[in-house]
């Protein structure tokens, strides 16, 4: 199923970039039909009274009558389609109206735009209604990020891992009120692996690959995923981490705050991070500091790889790097691919239904970039 659908937004996509090539003369405007309306005309109606308006106004008002903010997505990043009401199921998140139903763009409160698609599909219309929001969604690291002219200036709000964001998007650890006495750690089959499904240099992930070969001069290294042909199977992405005493939390490049999922996936399964990312004190922000093993606490990697196989046979020395498990917990993150974006849009919907101010974001080149 999901493959049909990437398989024929592919297609879709294709079909776009050709007929834009077709356009090019044109200098760059922004219009209010995206990419998607061409392959989905369903999504091309824009008239001011659907039927479907008053369906999805119906159904905006809470449980207490009271009109939710609504949130417009722009586009579905990536075209991943989720259900809208996941907010509500997954994260508890009901502070707003979900919707890609560009028909309520009147009174729409924020408008979600994936920065990844603001070249091909466009920006809404101006003037906006006064009262609503555009923000700025970014979940790459600056590396991975191109510059697009003409936007720095036309956000309310950023939406990014950056704490810093108007909007940071993070999944963190909570503290147990109770303290979890009863913690075991799995049972451990390997020493180390990685999961690693992108190899393209363009992405930054050079530092990270040397490394990887280095530290695989001195230690074996189970390796999972596309990039080094062994593809792993969702079902047993957790189960595969957790079967292994350290994990390489290797991030594809290296930017303040920049600590994805790579870290959150074996603190969730109960398997050490060993980290490559910014520094160790980053990482402190959002971790306790005997949870995770930093990289650039070793001189190089063979003492690194020296020390992961000291605690491969000191049980309670490997054991401290759990302490943590008694006062906080992690849960793990979505890995279905359609799934990738529903931590930041249920995140913005939070926030927007929270807020309420005024609000606007200059110049969010200089700010991302520095
Ligand atoms: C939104 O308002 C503008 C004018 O303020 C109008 O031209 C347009 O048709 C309206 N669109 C919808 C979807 O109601
Ligand atoms: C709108 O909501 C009211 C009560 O909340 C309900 O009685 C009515 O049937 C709903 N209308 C539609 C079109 O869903
Ligand atoms: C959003 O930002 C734009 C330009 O940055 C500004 O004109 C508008 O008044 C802002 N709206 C709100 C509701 O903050």
């Amino acid at each position: 199923m999901l493959n049909t659908k990437w398989t024929g937004s592919l297609q879709c996509r294709l079909a776009v970039i050709l007929t834009v090539a077709g356009l090019i003369s044109l200098t760059i405007m922004f219009v209010w039909t995206s990419p998607q309306t061409f392959c989905q005309p369903e999504q091309l109606s824009f008239k001011p009274d659907s039927g479907r308006h008053h369906v999805e106004k119906n159904n905006s008002l809470d449980e207490a009558g009271v009109e939710k903010p609504i949130l417009l997505l722009g586009v579905w990043p990536e075209n991943y389609r989720f259900e809208l009401n996941d907010c509500k199921t997954i994260y508890n998140i009901d502070g707003c109206h979900l919707t890609d139903d560009r028909s309520l763009y009147n009174n729409t409160d924020a408008v979600l735009l994936f920065h990844k698609a603001i070249s091909l599909s466009t920006l809404p219309p101006s003037p906006r209604p006064p009262f609503q929001k555009w923000i700025w969604m970014n979940v790459e690291s600056p590396t991975n990020t191109r510059k697009l002219p003409g936007i720095e200036n036309v956000f309310n709000l950023t939406l990014s891992y950056r704490e810093d964001s108007d909007i940071p998007v993070r999944l963190r650890l909570t503290s147990n009120k109770i303290p979890d006495e009863n913690f075991e750690i799995p049972k451990k089959e390997k020493l180390i692996c990685w999961v690693v499904s992108n190899n393209a240099d363009s992405t930054g992930v050079g530092t990270r690959n040397t490394y990887y070969k280095e530290l695989s001069k001195y230690v074996k290294i189970h390796v999972y995923g596309k990039a080094y042909g062994s593809f792993l199977d969702y079902n047993n992405y957790f189960p595969t981490i957790a079967s292994c005493k350290f994990y390489l939390s290797f991030e594809n490049s290296i930017h303040k705050d920049y600590i994805t999922e790579k870290l959150n996936g074996p603190l969730a399964v109960s398997t050490v991070p060993v980290v490559l990312g910014p520094p160790r004190k980053n990482y402190e922000r959002f971790v306790p500091g005997d949870s995770f093993i930093h990289v650039n606490d070793f001189p190089d990697a063979k003492s690194l790889a020296e020390y992961l196989q000291r605690l491969d046979v000191d049980d309670e020395a490997y054991r401290r790097y759990f302490n943590w498990r008694r006062h906080f917990s992690a849960r793990p993150h979505l890995i279905l691919k359609n799934q990738e974006f529903v931590l930041a849009i249920c995140t913005a919907c939070d926030h927007v239904g929270r807020h309420k101010e005024y609000k606007e974001a200059h110049d969010i080149y200089e700010w991302f970039f520095n």
